[in-house]
């Protein structure tokens, strides 16, 4: 991996108010949101954390998963007099004693809690049907069809770069040689890789994010992209955005990341440690 990626991959994330939020350690205030320079200094402002897409808002709670959760941190959340202080407890995320303080960001990276690979595999083995279910609703191809494609991901992972969430990875036949990852080359027109996403709260309780697209389209579609398409699908199936359609503007934090790996046909692939090699 080189130096560039190694940077993103650990300086960089997608806060959840789909901006990019660039998280440094010695930052006091560590949700900068790049494409939000007005509200860098303060997270609780209108169009920020706290607005109604995020997922620590009232109507996303109503989105957790009745099924699934990380029962270490449910037990932890009951038993902790600390937990009432929880981002995302269901009091106003931007009530004054709150978050603009220590963690910053309320319901971006700092509200993503970080759960064993044990965890993870067992929370993503849950999920499985339920996410299968959420992005069927959507009218595009791939949310409906990922679930039944060869799975990347040995399990469920975490992906600083996709808003903290868990994910796993698909790529339809024409994407096969995703296998083969560094060296896979460049992908054939069709080739369509989806990751699947999932949030898991400090409280324990898991919600479904959204599903990560990219298509590669004919020559000459987006020369900046690479010709792929990203597109994002929301846990109730609703199209958030694609390149060069709905939200294009929303969706060029997109192609900005990946272009970082251009050598690789814009793929970022995953942590060794989770690939399955076919
Ligand atoms: C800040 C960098 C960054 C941004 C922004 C980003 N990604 Fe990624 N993406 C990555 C990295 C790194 C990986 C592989 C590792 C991982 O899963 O975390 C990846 C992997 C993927 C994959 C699997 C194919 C591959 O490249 O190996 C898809 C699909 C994907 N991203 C879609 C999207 C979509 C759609 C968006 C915009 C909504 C997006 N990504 C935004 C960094 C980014």
């Amino acid at each position: 991996m080189n130096k560039q990626r190694v940077l993103l991959l650990s300086t960089t994330a997608i806060g959840v108010g789909l901006a990019i939020a660039v998280t440094s350690p010695n930052s006091p205030l560590p949700g900068i949101f790049l494409t939000a320079p007005a509200h860098a200094q303060n997270p609780c402002a209108a169009s920020n954390p706290c607005a109604a897409a995020n997922p620590c808002s009232a109507s996303a709670a109503a989105n957790h998963s009745t099924k699934c959760d990380v029962p270490r941190l449910v037990k932890e959340a009951k038993t902790n007099p600390c937990a009432a202080k929880n981002p995302c407890a269901p009091k106003n995320p931007c009530a004054a004693s709150n978050p603009c303080g220590a963690g910053a960001n309320p319901c971006g990276a700092a509200a993503a809690a970080t759960i064993t690979d044990a965890e993870a595999k067992r929370a993503g083995e849950c999920m499985q049907d339920e996410l299968k279910a959420a992005y069927a609703k959507s009218a595009l191809p791939a949310a409906k069809m990922f679930a039944t494609w060869p799975r990347y991901s040995s399990q469920a992972y975490q992906s600083a770069t996709h808003g903290e969430r868990y994910v796993q990875n698909y790529g339809s036949d024409k994407a096969k040689a995703y296998s083969k990852y560094e060296e896979a080359g460049v992908m054939p027109t069709g080739a369509v890789l989806a990751k699947s996403s999932f949030s898991v709260a400090p409280d324990g309780r898991i919600s479904a994010g959204p599903l990560f697209v990219m298509e590669k389209m004919s020559a000459g579609f987006h020369t900046e992209s690479g010709d792929w398409k990203y597109s994002m699908v929301m846990s109730d199936g609703a199209l958030f955005g694609e390149t060069k359609g709905k939200n294009s503007g929303a969706m060029q934090f997109c192609i900005d990341c990946h272009q970082s790996a251009s050598d690789y046909d814009h793929l970022m692939f995953l942590p060794e440690e989770y690939r399955i090699k076919r």
